[in-house]
């Protein structure tokens, strides 16, 4: 049985193909068409899909998506009404997708095909149940609690369920205005981070600030008898796009989300690009502070509700790893699954495995250990890839190509690391990334000049290989998908001075050998060199989406001056191009 599930029209586009209960593919739009965080319909990803199991379109038996413009309709009339400015956009909006809901003739077209030979049966689910879905389904589990949160989906921000056998039963919903992800984009924007996808860079700024704004931010959101509620004041009406619209070209922009009254109680805005003050970093700070204290207050109120150890999490705010390290202390929950595309292109697999549990009452069998969903490519394939760039190269076995590479890095240099399945979800996990010493004190400095190009303030992540991690973090819960963010101990935080961050913290990835053999033993060999069994990783990228396909690995290793590309079995160095 072949179910496809879809994100679309909605920032994150994306597809899932779940064979027999096993997701076999997954893929985000903007991997295949290079626009970050597309938004449109997901052509591409859903004929990678279909290609990756020699499928049609018309053999799919069931299509889901992770979205459902019926869901909570009384709560968006409710709000247009309470809105009268905003009613005649909710009617366009709502004209609108009703046009993109129906998937058939979106799927003919995009795939060139009749419509008349589509047989599959249409489900559409609300966003956040989609989310919780993503995770519970893909965890070993046979109950959890289950948590979503974000800026907003199918005007819910914030769900709670509980997750039993094959059903997830919602016990719990926030609507919007009312959204912990609208507040922290909202703060985001005010000291000038206003591009969709911002927050996570500024979570990396808030530690340089102090307690400055705390109390103050506590008033703009505030707790209630195990919810939260914000002080509308501080907040442009939402609107019916719900704070963030997608263009014409699928491209994702914000509504501006802070009031007038930010400004009189805070002072101007920080323009982007303008230099950072003590003031913004005191606001990110408190806002990261905030953040944390509303998301264990409704996780406390969760467990009261699900008093079971397990959570199953999702949702935009799930990739706050600062926050989810903290929750073991905080919340009495003591394992977490989250799924590594645990944003929105994550609906897609939660919408498929939904419908095939929820739906067809087929039996659990599947639980995602790895983000490797993503294409591979054939070592000719590669090979061309390498001839037509003109790069000088060298085919290695497997040993001497770990050697070589283990050995530029401990020497200090900066290597493009591009083997086998590309990660599914947000993270490079070591098949996509780009490798570097992480004990270096001088390889952020190295690293940001050279290729990424980032923020100061934002840290780089440590991969470290499973049984060390206790040796080298005040954690041993693993993080096998770089969701956590873990104190270093204080007598490794010299040897792994170019990722710890300011609070000595680290937003680490447990490697262990089943997950990814070839990536853990390239750690295993710097480890032999150097005695450190870490290596710091970032994302094979220079302002793009990550890349896919060997030809954008081969692009981005010759325009920024990486020293060396192992892509497949090939080794390229600068020296010898
Ligand atoms: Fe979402």
């Amino acid at each position: 049985m072949l179910i496809l599930g879809l994100n679309m029209f909605h920032a994150d586009a994306s597809a899932a193909i779940v064979q027999d209960g096993e997701v076999v593919f997954a893929i985000a739009e903007e991997r295949l068409n290079r626009v970050k965080h597309f938004g449109g319909f997901p052509a591409l990803a859903v004929k990678a899909c279909l290609d990756a199991v020699g499928a049609k379109i018309s053999d799919v038996d069931h299509v889901a998506v992770g979205q459902d413009r019926d869901a909570n309709l009384a709560k968006k009339v409710q709000y247009a009404a309470a809105n009268p400015a905003k009613v005649l956009n909710f009617v366009r909006l709502r004209q609108r997708k009703h046009a993109m809901r129906d998937v058939r003739p979106l799927l003919a077209e995009g795939l060139e095909v009749d419509p008349a030979q589509l047989r599959f049966q249409e489900h559409h689910l609300e966003h956040h149940i989609a989310h919780i879905a993503s995770a519970y389904y893909c965890s070993p589990w046979e109950r959890a609690a289950g948590f979503s949160y974000d800026g907003s989906g199918d005007f819910v921000s914030t769900m709670m369920a509980r997750c039993e056998g094959n059903d997830i039963e919602i016990l719990d919903r926030v609507f919007l205005p009312h959204s912990l992800g609208s507040f922290y984009t909202m703060v985001c924007e005010f000291i000038g981070y206003r591009k969709y996808g911002d927050e996570g860079k500024v979570m990396g700024l808030a530690p340089y600030g102090k307690d400055t704004y705390c109390g103050q931010l506590a008033e703009v959101i505030g707790l209630k008898n195990g919810n939260f509620q914000l002080d509308l004041k501080y907040f442009k009406p939402l609107g019916s796009n719900e704070g963030m619209q997608v263009l014409a070209d699928g491209t994702v922009s914000l509504a501006r989300h802070f009031s007038e009254r930010m400004i009189r109680a805070f002072g101007p805005a920080r323009e982007p690009h303008a230099e950072i003050t003590q003031r913004d970093m005191d606001l990110a700070y408190a806002m990261q502070h905030r953040f944390e204290e509303v998301f264990f207050h409704l996780l406390n109120e969760l467990y009261e509700k699900v008093p079971l150890d397990k959570l199953a999490m999702a949702g935009g705010c799930a990739l706050n790893s600062v926050a989810n390290g903290k929750l073991f202390a905080r919340t009495p929950f003591r394992e977490t699954y989250i799924q590594p595309a645990a944003g929105d292109e994550g609906l897609a697999v939660g919408a498929a495995l939904h419908t095939y549990h929820s739906v067809l009452k087929q039996p659990r069998r599947y639980v995602m250990k790895n983000s490797y969903l993503g294409p591979e490519f054939s070592d000719a394939r590669i090979e061309s890839e390498l001839k037509k760039a003109n790069l000088m190269y060298r085919k290695l076995e497997r040993q001497p190509l770990l050697d070589a590479v283990a050995e530029q890095v401990a020497v200090g240099n900066v290597v493009g690391w591009f083997q086998g399945r590309m990660e599914w979800g947000p993270r490079a996990l070591g098949n996509r990334s780009i490798v570097a010493h992480p004990g270096r004190p001088d390889m952020k400095d190295i690293l940001n000049a050279r290729i990424k190009h980032r923020e100061w303030f934002r840290p780089f992540a440590p991969s470290i290989m499973a049984e060390h991690q206790n040796e080298y973090f005040e954690h041993d819960q693993p993080s096998p998908f770089m969701l956590h963010v873990y104190k270093i101990r204080p007598g490794k935080r010299a040897q792994l001075c170019a990722v710890n961050h300011v609070d000595d913290t680290g937003r680490l990835q447990t490697v262990s050998r089943d997950e990814n053999p070839l990536y853990y033993d390239l750690i295993k060999s710097f480890h032999r060199r150097t005695g450190i069994p870490v290596i710091l990783n970032t994302s094979f990228n220079e302002n793009e989406p990550i890349v896919c396909a060997p030809h954008e690995a081969i692009d981005c290793f010759q325009r920024t001056r990486m020293d060396a590309l192992a892509i497949g079995p090939y080794l390229a160095t600068k020296s010898e191009n």
